[in-house]
């Protein structure tokens, strides 16, 4: 029986999204910016980096502002992060009094500063205490709650079954399992077994696969593989805000469109407008040195092009950058086949830990 793997719309809990493909919370990437470039192409869901919960809760500035949206970004989601149940439904409901449409869970981030206290991915060594964050999320809110893993804390120690059964039974919609173990943080492969295994062990929770969607033709085998019911896309939506509409069209098998590289440089462009709509001059610069880098990837002449951008000191430099690069030869090898490029760096880290 051919499944129909992409659902137009997508029911999750008491809601309905657009579709069942989702971008990814990413610390240091997912900021204001980067999701009205993002939200354009209508995934299913998108979200802010995550926020600790009791940064939240204790009214942090800098948490409401990485909490900033508008409203053509709806669908979003907003991602909590801490290991206390105590606080953990009140930042819940001030995730949901703040408009958004769906609070998550964190039980995945590998750093140290995160999981010293057992937040982030340190949950996964205490899974009880995965269902008893969740069960007091889920009495405080109405929006639907959901939990993101990782497979396990290390390949000796794969558990994502285990808390796809205790978050079930924490009334959680739906559990988005990341197929690498917190001991290879980003690095090697994703193992797409230990999703279709999640999956199996789920009776009435959703299962979202991610890991490795680096582009369409790994968004279909994703589904194909696990069996999923959604995916969520991460470092494959760095400089290709419209994966989501290439991976629609791949699974109603219309023909590909192909990004040409003025596109790609329309597309930068874009995002540098929003970003200097939104930042500082100053900010600008910085931020442009990491964004920079995700839309042109395929051309030889691009280290220089990244080169020069990260020395550049002003928006109108920066500007003048984008309109003027002239692309080399095309690589061979482009960003589907180098994944591991975009790696959370300690600045994202500390970024998190300052709230
Ligand atoms: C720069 C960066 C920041 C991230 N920030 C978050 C985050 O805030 N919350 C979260 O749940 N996962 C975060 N992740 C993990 C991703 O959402 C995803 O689980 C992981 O990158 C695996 O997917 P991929 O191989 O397709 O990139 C981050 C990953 C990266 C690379």
């Amino acid at each position: 029986m051919n499944k129909q793997f992409l659902q137009t719309p997508y029911k999750l809990g008491n809601i309905e999204l657009p579709n069942n493909i989702f971008y990814a919370p990413l610390a240091g990437c997912s900021d204001f910016p980067f999701r009205k470039m993002t939200s354009q192409y209508r995934p299913g869901l998108i979200f802010p980096e995550m926020v600790k919960m009791d940064a939240l809760i204790r009214n942090d500035r800098g948490t409401f502002h990485i909490l900033d949206y508008d409203k053509n970004m709806h669908p979003i989601g907003g991602q909590i992060c801490g290991s206390n149940p105590k606080i953990a439904g009140r930042a819940a409901r001030m995730i949901e009094e703040l408009g958004f449409d769906t609070v998550d869970l964190n039980c995945g981030c590998p750093v140290d500063k995160i999981t010293k206290d057992g937040s982030g991915s340190g949950l996964l060594k205490n899974p009880q205490l995965i269902g008893e964050i969740l069960v007091n999320m889920k009495a405080a809110v109405n929006i639907p709650v959901t939990v993101k893993i990782r497979a396990g804390w290390d390949e000796s120690s794969i558990n994502a079954p285990e808390i796809v059964k205790i978050a079930e039974a924490a009334g959680a919609s739906a559990i988005c399992v990341h197929g690498r173990t917190r001991q290879q943080a980003y690095k090697g492969p994703a193992n797409w077994d230990y999703i279709k295994a999640a999956k199996e062990a789920a009776t009435t929770i959703q299962v979202i696969g991610n890991g490795d969607l680096f582009d369409a033709d790994s968004v279909k085998r994703m589904f194909e593989y696990t069996g999923c019911d959604a995916v969520l896309i991460s470092r494959g939506t760095l400089g290709q805000p419209w994966i989501v509409e290439d991976s629609i069209r791949l699974l109603t098998g219309q023909e590909a469109l192909e990004r040409e590289f003025e596109e790609c440089r329309q597309a930068l462009y874009e995002h540098f407008l929003y970003t200097t709509a939104y930042q500082s001059a100053r900010r600008v610069s910085i931020d442009m040195r990491r964004v920079g880098c995700w839309y042109f990837k395929k051309s030889a002449s691009t280290r220089a092009f990244r080169e020069q951008i990260s020395k550049a000191d002003s928006p109108a430099r920066i500007r003048e950058l984008i309109l003027n690069f002239q692309p080399g030869e095309p690589l061979v090898e482009c960003y589907a086949k180098s994944p591991h490029i975009n790696e959370p760096s300690s600045e994202c880290c500390d970024e998190l830990s300052a709230t």
